[in-house]
């Protein structure tokens, strides 16, 4: 039976938030959405009935409070930083940006749609890779400046997918985006990945989530109830690792990247509605080749 995953969830959060927010960027990542879960089989159909009408939205308002309260406004907040800081990398000059785990997100189209000189490069797994593609295509939002390399994070690397790219300038200054998507790997993933992309790219920020602790050292959100970890583990996700914000800065430096800001969740203007996800950028640093 096809299973409803993550990057379905993270789609379906797209389309409801568009019900309440008409910015563009925001509309325009709401159509991808709709897309890309019209192609994800009968679950990703299932969501997008319950969230086109009031009694399935509210189911999904009474799930998301079963389950994890505030997730949905907690993926906005974290959005909100995420291309906010992309932006800001454009504007000092990035060339390339490359998206890990990008699932069903228009990011990439987002930043390719204000600064006309960037190339994009997203990895993603195949089958939401063929997914993608076939969205882009049915709302004529290709773009010959995104491309989609189908490649398991675990077990291929980075730096040798994306040097396969045509296109691909590891001298170009880039911008490396890993939203939602470095908890799933091991911690010895983890760093194969970021050192591979530290000693392959010659200049590069880092833009990046990473779960944070819970009060019993589980990686998770601070509000998520103890069925959310059984559900990840049925879904072949699971969270695999976590780090407390004072650990955070020695973890990343092992894997050959320099902290240099961390999304303030309790910040009085703008606090996440639902702690446990670091938002942070950095610097990955050039290091020898492992
Ligand atoms: C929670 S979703 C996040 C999607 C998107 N980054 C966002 O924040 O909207 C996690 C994504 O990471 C991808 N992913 C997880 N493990 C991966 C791996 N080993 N290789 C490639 N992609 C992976 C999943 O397929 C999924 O699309």
């Amino acid at each position: 039976m096809e299973r409803t995953s993550t990057s379905m969830l993270l789609a379906a959060a797209a389309v409801r938030q568009a019900r309440r927010d008409g910015d563009a960027a925001v509309q325009a990542n709401a159509r991808l959405a709709r897309a890309c879960l019209r192609g994800c089989g009968a679950p990703g159909r299932r969501l997008l009935f319950a969230l086109d009408h009031a009694p399935g939205r509210w189911l999904l308002a009474a799930l998301e409070a079963a389950y994890l309260p505030g997730i949905g406004a907690h993926y906005a907040w974290r959005k909100r930083h995420i291309r906010r800081w992309a932006l800001q990398a454009c504007a000092d000059g990035a060339r390339q940006v490359v998206v890990l785990g990008a699932g069903f997100d228009g990011l990439a189209l987002a930043l390719l749609a204000q600064a006309p000189e960037l190339r994009a490069f997203e990895i993603e797994r195949e089958r939401a890779v063929a997914i993608k593609r076939a969205a882009l295509r049915e709302i004529g939002a290709e773009d010959p400046r995104l491309s989609l390399i189908a490649a398991d994070l675990a077990h291929t690397p980075a730096a040798m997918a994306l040097r396969a790219a045509p296109g691909f300038d590891p001298a170009a200054k880039t911008v490396v985006i890993a939203e939602g998507v470095l908890m799933y790997l091991s911690p010895e993933e983890l760093q194969r990945l970021l050192r591979g992309l530290a000693a392959t790219l010659a200049d590069a920020r880092l833009i990046a989530t990473a779960m944070a602790l819970r009060a019993d050292a589980t990686p998770g959100f601070a509000r998520q109830r103890p069925w959310v970890q059984r559900w990840l583990r049925r879904a072949g996700e699971p969270f695999r690792w976590g780090a407390s914000r004072a650990c955070l800065p020695a973890l990343l430096h092992a894997a050959d990247v320099r902290l240099e800001r961390v999304a303030d969740p309790q910040a009085p203007a703008d606090p996440d509605p639902s702690p446990g996800e670091w938002v942070f950028a950095g610097s990955l640093l050039r290091a020898p080749a492992p």
